[in-house]
C-alpha cells in the first residue's frame, strides 16, 4: 500500500501563506507542507521558461522529499505560466497519480457570482496579466462578463520588502486603481489575482469606490479544494490526516530567520521555517 502524505502548497515567496491560512482553517484535519521560493522571488516579471523551471523544481521537491500526493500552486504567476505544462507534460512522467492544482481555475469558476454590473477588474503581476489566463478561464464559466486587467509590477516588491504600509505604497496602489477604473467605470468587483495582495487590502479599499467588492482568493481556493477532495476519495485517502489540528511545516529557499520574520504577517500566526536548497 502507498504511504499517505501531506498537501504541498507552493508560492514564489510569502504570498501563498494567505492561501495556506485559509486552507488550514477550512481543512484542519490534513497536514500541509509550505514552500516559499523566497531566494528567487518575485516571479512576476520573469519569463515563461524561468517560471516553469522554478515551479517544476518545487513540484519535484514536494513529491521527492515529502511524498505529497497533491500540490497546490498558491501563486497566480506560476499557475498562469507553468501549471498547464506541468499537468500535461511533466506529471505523466513524474507521478501520474499525483495531482498539481492552481488558483486561477477555482477563482474563475465563481468570480462572476460576485458581480451585478457584469464588469470585473483583475489586478495581478505582469506575468499573470500578460498571460491572458484570467480572461480565458473566466470566459469558460461567465462568457457575459467584461474583464479589465491591470498589471501592478510594484506591488509584490513593496510587500516582500515590508513597505506595504508606507506612503510610497499609497502612490502605487492609487495609481493602478485609478487606471483600472478609468478603463471601465462599471467595475463592481475587484479580484486580487495575486496571493500577495491581501496584505494591501486596507490600502486598496481606501482607493476603490465604496460600492466595489474587493475579492481575495484564499477562501475561494480553500472551498474549491474541500469540494475537490469530496469528489476524489482516491486522492483524499492518500492524504495524511490527523483528527483535529493540521500539522503545518514551512520551508523556504532563503534563510529560515528571514522567512519567520516576514511570513508571520501573511500567515497571521507564528511561522517556524526550515531552509532548503531544493536539491536532491
Ligand atoms: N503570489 C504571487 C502571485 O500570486 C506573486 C508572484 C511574484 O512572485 O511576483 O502571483
Amino acid at each position: 500500500m502507498r504511504m499517505a502524505g501531506p498537501i504541498g502548497v507552493f508560492d514564489s515567496g510569502y504570498g501563498g501563506l494567505t492561501v495556506l491560512q485559509e486552507l488550514v482553517q477550512r481543512l484542519p484535519q490534513y497536514d500541509f507542507v509550505y514552500l516559499g521560493d523566497n531566494a528567487r522571488a518575485p516571479y512576476g516579471n520573469r519569463s515563461f521558461e524561468t517560471v516553469f523551471q522554478y515551479t517544476l523544481e518545487a513540484v519535484e521537491w514536494f513529491f521527492r522529499e515529502h511524498g505529497c500526493p497533491l500540490v497546490i500552486i498558491a501563486c497566480n504567476t506560476a499557475s498562469a505560466k507553468a501549471l498547464r505544462s506541468i499537468q500535461q507534460r511533466e506529471l505523466p512522467k513524474l507521478a501520474p497519480d499525483n495531482r498539481v492544482l492552481g488558483v486561477i481555475r477555482p477563482t474563475a469558476e465563481v468570480i462572476g457570482n460576485y458581480s451585478r454590473s457584469k464588469s470585473i477588474g483583475v489586478m495581478g503581476t505582469k506575468g499573470t496579466v500578460h498571460s491572458g489566463s484570467y480572461p480565458i478561464e473566466i470566459a469558460h464559466f461567465f462568457p457575459e462578463l467584461r474583464i479589465t486587467q491591470e498589471a501592478c509590477p510594484m506591488w509584490v516588491p513593496l510587500i516582500e520588502n515590508d513597505e506595504y504600509q508606507s506612503p510610497g505604497a499609497d502612490y502605487f496602489v492609487e495609481q493602478h486603481i485609478r487606471r483600472l477604473f478609468a478603463a471601465d467605470t462599471d467595475i463592481d468587483t475587484l479580484l486580487l489575482a495575486c496571493t500577495h495582495y491581501p496584505l494591501l487590502m486596507d490600502k486598496i479599499r481606501q482607493f476603490v469606490p465604496p460600492h466595489v467588492q474587493v475579492i481575495a482568493q484564499g477562501d475561494i481556493v480553500a472551498e474549491s479544494l474541500a469540494d475537490y477532495l469530496q469528489r476524489h476519495p482516491e486522492m483524499e485517502n492518500r492524504l495524511t490526516c490527523g483528527t483535529s489540528e493540521a500539522q503545518v511545516r514551512f520551508y523556504t529557499t532563503d534563510t529560515a530567520e528571514s522567512f519567520e520574520a516576514g511570513g508571520a504577517a501573511f500567515f497571521r500566526g507564528e511561522v517556524k521555517a526550515i531552509h532548503t536548497d531544493l536539491k536532491p
